[in-house]
């Protein structure tokens, strides 16, 4: 059995360099729990997209990267989590082309649209918490928001 040492990764993000790291880390984890090709993309571009997010509105927070197992699936947790602003309008965010600032909107949904699990969870002045899954040969996706 591998240690949690060895299945878990936290990644500190507060600049631009952090967004590289913690998609290099969740690329090599995804590689690890089986991911190949295409896959490894998709997933370090939902995880590059939340950590964005956190340089951008909340200026920092962290990316925690697991490889998980339910019964026989494999696949990678990313949870992305921050005691920045908060989002005030979730179904807003989660909409293509909104941005608060000057983005292009598409990172939230982007992301969402990556991933098998997504859950979203913001308060106002508390902070920010995205969750996702991504399980290996797996085509099914849902969505959360609170
Ligand atoms: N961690 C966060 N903390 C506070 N607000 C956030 C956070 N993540 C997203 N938001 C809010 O949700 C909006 C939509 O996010 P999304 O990533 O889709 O777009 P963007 O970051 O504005 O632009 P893009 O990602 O396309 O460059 C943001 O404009 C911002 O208002
Ligand atoms: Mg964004």
């Amino acid at each position: 059995m591998p240690s949690e040492a060895e299945t878990e990764v936290s990644v500190p993000v507060g600049s631009d360099a952090d967004i590289i790291i913690a998609r290099q880390q969740g690329r090599a984890l995804a590689e690890k729990a089986g991911f190949s090709g295409s896959d490894l993309t998709l997933v370090a571009t939902a995880i590059s997209e939340v950590a964005r997010n956190i340089v951008e509105h909340a200026r920092r927070g962290e990316v925690v990267l697991r490889m998980i197992h339910q019964g026989d699936k494999r696949g990678i947790s990313i949870v992305a989590r921050d005691e920045g602003p908060g989002i005030d309008d979730i179904s807003l965010a989660m909409q293509d082309g909104y941005s608060s600032g000057k983005g292009l909107g598409l990172g939230l949904p982007g992301a969402r649209r990556l991933v098998d699990e997504f859950e979203l969870e913001s308060s106002v002045g508390v902070g920010t918490t995205v969750r996702m899954k991504k399980w290996l040969n797996s085509h099914r996706s849902v969505a959360k928001y609170r």
